[in-house]
């Protein structure tokens, strides 16, 4: 007899906080219409979040724009734009791309995320190759007093072949966030392999829906998971 095993829902899990999504509207490849932000923030506050960190795309070759005064003057607009029936906390935090400049730019007032009075900052590689000044960002980040971030480290499938690079950024201070969308095994076989390695280390210190649309968001709300896989996540969960 096949032994049936009852799959779980991921919003069974109660998360609470958004670390990392694009919906401070028309700035990066994210939402483009306030309404449309305005709509996900309502969706997220429905399915029982209480707080949300924005983090647009910070990446001078990308979003030349998006400077950090620029991108704090759109979130104060937003914000006074935002309907009466949203009552979430709303924090502008941003997600800066290593590469070349990055490491001259680190400075007391980036776009941080505070947590129990530390303060991280989110990063990204490209999804094609390594950034050459990746150690130098973690080393330069903690030495500024901050904790870095690394964004959806599944979703670098050149790195899964390489798994101990994780454990070199680890033991250099690196925490890492994982995109809840990758849960459902859409990035293929590779991601899942460091998740599951990143999972069974207990390195995902957050998650993140990295929502660019409200349709993003909406997938997420329908992963299903095994048992075991769920009860890793929980531990995550609880750590909010
Ligand atoms: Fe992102």
């Amino acid at each position: 007899m096949a032994l049936f095993v009852k799959k779980k829902y991921l919003t069974e899990l109660s998360f609470k906080t958004e670390y990392h999504c694009h919906l401070l509207p028309g700035v990066d490849d994210g939402i483009q219409k306030r309404e449309e932000s305005f709509a996900l923030l309502k969706k997220m506050q429905d399915v029982g979040y209480s707080k949300v960190f924005l983090t647009p795309h910070i990446n001078p070759d990308i979003f030349p724009e998006n400077t950090e005064p620029f991108l704090r003057r759109r979130f104060e607009i937003f914000k006074t734009e935002l309907p009466a029936d949203i009552s979430l906390d709303l924090t502008l935090s941003a997600e800066y791309m290593v590469e070349g400049t990055f490491c001259d730019r680190i400075a007391p007032d980036m776009l941080y995320f505070e947590v129990d009075g530390k303060k991280y900052v989110l990063i990204e590689m490209s999804y094609y190759y390594i950034s050459n000044e990746i150690e130098d960002a973690l080393f330069k980040l903690s030495l500024a007093g901050f904790i870095p971030v690394l964004a959806h480290p599944e979703r670098y499938l050149y790195l899964a072949s390489s798994l101990k690079v994780f454990e070199k950024y680890h033991d250099m201070g690196c925490k890492f966030q994982l995109n809840l969308l990758s849960l459902s095994g859409i990035y293929g076989q590779g991601s899942i392999k460091i998740m599951k390695y990143l999972l069974g280390n207990r390195w995902y210190r957050f998650v993140g829906s990295d929502a660019h649309s409200i349709e993003h968001f909406e997938k997420i709300q329908t992963i299903k998971m095994k048992p075991d896989l769920f009860d890793k996540l929980l531990e995550i969960s609880n750590l909010y």
